[in-house]
């Protein structure tokens, strides 16, 4: 060894033995932290495979019942209800229909697991217009068709009345809307639904990641959300949307995409004092999947590895795909 100088320090000596390494881990993964996101589709007996993702199912009434039950029994932290109606029209009326697929998903849910799990509804009209925007149209003078914020304002508060009679425990605004949290919030406190928690999906890019969910709501859009959801090379601007979310009363902020996403994650994790969630969504999950299913990456360990880099990054709540799963893993 002659004329090399010898290592003082030696990082290395923490990793030598998987005991170690448990004992100087700085960010560890726990079922309570992770959401299962469930799709379920009116008119359907059994589950519906989806293509895009798979795995995963768009489920009957039947079967959510009993996916949820289980999520309940393995101890994660809730499920995100994503509705798949059989008929669409432009202003999205099942989203507000008391019978509505999403609205009698939910009051099935709770249900079933009451307060053991707390059960979440996605609050958008993408799913429910014929046309597949977040929102409902209006035309311009110039004869363009433009999402009307202040239009939509008004059915997203009655779609949370319409969620909140159903009994769900936390509304998941993801249509970026400008103002949508606080007219949620006062539409919710009028009627006495004080009680009702709002994540809001605030930071949310418009990400060609979303691909494989299009697919999972059979959504109908045409064009893009680039009017509404925000341009991905724009992080401060994730921060302003996760700070006015949280003036306006959100309860839990979200940063979605994820994996691409994560010094946004880590930005808003700074910049807010309220828990803050990140979406691992559907065009991660099937990448990995897609990978996986080819022999080219160890599945389990990837999905581990994702969660852990969600953590790390900040995110104290993770709605994963993998849910259950990575549950599962984590009992070994
Ligand atoms: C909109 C919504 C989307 C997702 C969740 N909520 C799609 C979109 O904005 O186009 C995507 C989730 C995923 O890709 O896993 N209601």
């Amino acid at each position: 060894m002659s004329g090399i100088e010898r290592p003082v320090i030696r990082p290395r000596r923490l990793r030598a033995t998987p005991a170690l390494r448990r004992l100087v881990a700085e960010t560890s993964v726990e079922a309570r932290q992770l959401v299962l996101p469930v799709f379920v589709r009116e008119g359907i007996t059994e589950p519906v495979p989806i293509g895009s993702m798979p795995g995963v199912v768009q489920h009957s009434r039947d079967s959510l019942r009993r996916a949820v039950a289980e999520a309940a029994e393995l101890g994660l932290g809730g499920v995100m209800l994503f509705g798949v109606p059989a008929s669409k029209d432009a202003v999205g009326s099942g989203a507000c229909d008391p019978q509505g697929i999403l609205n009698v998903a939910i009051a099935d849910c709770v249900a079933e697991v009451g307060d053991a799990l707390p059960v979440m509804a996605d609050l958008c009209l993408d799913e429910f217009t014929d046309h597949g925007h977040c929102g409902v149209l209006r035309t311009t003078a110039a004869g363009v068709q433009v999402v009307d914020n202040d239009a939509t304002l008004e059915v997203y508060a009655e779609m949370a009345l319409a969620q909140a009679a159903a009994g769900v425990d936390i509304v998941g605004p993801s249509g970026m809307m400008d103002g949508q949290v606080g007219v949620i919030r006062s539409a919710l406190d009028a009627a006495g639904h004080d009680e009702v928690a709002i994540l809001a999906y605030s930071a949310k890019y418009a990400s060609a990641f979303y691909g494989p969910f299009r697919e999972a709501v059979d959504s109908s859009l045409q064009g893009d959300r680039r009017t509404y959801q925000q341009d991905p090379a724009n992080a401060l601007e994730g921060v302003r949307e996760a700070l006015l979310d949280v003036e306006q009363g959100a309860d839990m902020v979200m940063v979605k995409p994820g994996l691409p996403y994560l010094d946004v994650l880590r930005q808003v994790r700074d910049a807010v004092d309220v828990p803050v969630a990140a979406y691992n969504i559907s065009g991660e999950y099937s990448m990995v999947e897609a990978a996986a299913e080819r022999g080219w990456i160890d599945r389990e360990a990837a999905i581990l590895e994702s969660l852990t880099a969600f953590r790390r990054a900040g995110a104290d709540v993770i709605l994963t795909y993998w849910a259950a799963e990575a549950a599962r893993l984590l009992r070994r």
